[in-house]
């Protein structure tokens, strides 16, 4: 790591990535040439939808957190897929209602009260439209994915597996979407079983195709990978794991923000994202599920709004979503959520991903031309479209040295570290990757201004050598 007082930094680092050979796949080492860049394939960025009237630029006016300096030079925000940046007007929703009409729902009969439940409901209505729902009860407020998540595996899981079934999911997943299935795994005597990577390194379909049997009860598969940046065709495993008579969850945390996310289109049965990510606040996510199986699953938590009846011995539960809306929501950020799906759709999800592909090339053709870079994720191509989100390493530097020069020396935020995707990484045979991530508001002067700022960070660390 670097330390730094002063202006001092301290070297040499202590960390350095751990390189392990992959029993099962042996060139899958650090690869210590570019190959992207070795291979010189013709660059993919060259549309004009990335010069001065672009998305970016149009956009980046209304993010007042973007308009600042750190140690005196502009802020570059590039971990997008951890967290977005949100806009004046989610800051100003969430503003106006603890002004406004601070209140709590389903339970006042008074005005404040009133507004504040028309407004709640109101944004649950805006995520179903936004991602094609049939009807808005088909929508949970959850604190997060990750909670999201667990409450399809405590409801629907612990009631519906059973030892020997077996659930489907990838190596490339999040934490979030292997541990709540650990813990039935667990409770349950279900088998998790892992799909791995193509030679392209994308979560090989044809592999999870194989693996579905009348055994599968459950898929649960990302949309879009937060470190390969690969796409998976959903509809394609859906159909598949349909014909076994399995369910399909999706983590769409890394799509619904960046694309169309239609549900009916998809034919998921559950699929889970988080605001923070979609330029709304944190502290809200949503469960999307057919309303035919969230009306058979229990609730997950006790308490106030989920309940029919309160008896001393028993209860008798609320409809779906309700049923799963223990206790008081986060009300102001659900409101908030349904102003920024109002700002996204606003600008329109098409246009956004249209744009965020072009931007998606440019950065990975410019990290491919820094010498000794390894971006992790499939080359992109006319068929192949890569998020807008770069995992990497370069030789010999530990990725966290890189992110922290980065951001001190530059004022470039990137992330580094595994991803919350440890067992992808061991996959990968390395512990930790950084990695640069994109949203519609950034522009191709930030992905200029960061590999200027990577090929410094670089050059510093080589003259210690
Ligand atoms: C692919 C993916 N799934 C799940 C999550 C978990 O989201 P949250 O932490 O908001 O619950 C993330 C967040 O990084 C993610 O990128």
């Amino acid at each position: 790591m670097i330390t730094m007082e002063g202006l001092v930094l301290k070297l040499p680092s202590p960390l350095r990535i751990v390189r392990r050979p992959n029993p099962n796949h042996p060139y899958r080492v650090f690869r210590s040439v570019c190959l992207a860049s070795s291979a010189a394939p013709a660059p993919l960025s060259t549309d004009p939808k990335l010069g001065p009237g672009s998305l970016g630029h149009l956009t980046r006016p209304d993010f007042p957190i973007l308009h600042q300096e750190l140690n005196g030079k502009k802020l570059v925000y590039l971990d997008n897929a951890a967290t977005s940046q949100k806009p004046a007007a989610v800051l100003n929703a969430l503003q106006n209602y603890y002004e406004a009409y601070n209140s709590n729902v389903h339970r006042g009969i008074h005005y404040l009260s009133a507004k504040a439940t028309d407004e709640y409901e109101l944004a649950r209505q805006k995520v179903a439209n936004f991602i094609n729902a049939s009807q808005c009860r088909e929508i949970v407020f959850t604190r997060n994915a990750t909670e999201a998540i667990n409450l399809v595996a405590y409801s629907w899981g612990l009631s519906n597996l059973k030892k020997g079934d077996e659930v489907v999911l990838t190596v490339a997943e999040h934490h979030s979407a292997i541990v709540p299935w650990q813990f039935v795994a667990q409770r349950t005597g279900a088998v998790l079983k892992f799909v791995s990577l193509t030679e392209d390194e994308i979560p090989d379909v044809d592999k999870l195709r194989e693996m579905l049997s009348r055994q599968t009860k459950l898929v649960v598969v990302h949309h879009v990978s937060n470190v390969l940046a690969s796409v998976l065709p959903i509809d394609q495993i859906v159909s598949w794991a349909h014909d076994v008579g399995a369910k399909v969850l999706v983590d769409a945390c890394q799509s619904v923000p960046h694309m169309v996310v239609d549900v009916k289109g998809l034919d998921a049965d559950f699929l889970v994202a988080s605001s923070h990510k979609m330029c709304g606040p944190t502290g809200i996510g949503f469960l999307y599920g057919k309303y035919e199986l969230l009306s058979t699953m229990p609730p997950f938590l006790g308490g106030g709004e989920m309940i029919s009846d309160v008896y001393l011995d028993h209860s008798t539960y609320a409809e779906p979503p309700s049923r799963f809306e223990a206790g008081t929501p986060a009300i102001g950020e659900a409101i908030a959520l349904g102003a920024s799906i109002d700002y996204l759709s606003g600008i329109g999800m098409q246009n956004i991903h249209d744009y965020e592909v072009e931007l998606a090339n440019y950065l990975y053709d410019s990290l491919c031309s820094v010498p000794n870079v390894r971006v992790y994720g499939p080359a992109p191509s006319r068929t192949v479209k890569r998020a807008a989100l770069c995992s990497f390493n370069v030789e010999d530097a530990h990725p966290t040295d890189i992110a922290t020069f980065l951001d001190q020396q530059h004022s470039v935020a990137i992330r580094s570290g595994h991803h919350c995707a440890q067992p992808l990484h061991r996959y990968l045979g390395v512990n930790a990757s950084a990695r640069a991530s994109l949203h519609f508001y950034n522009t191709k002067e930030d992905v200029d201004d960061f590999i200027q700022a990577l090929n410094d960070t670089i050059s510093f660390f080589a003259s210690f050598k």
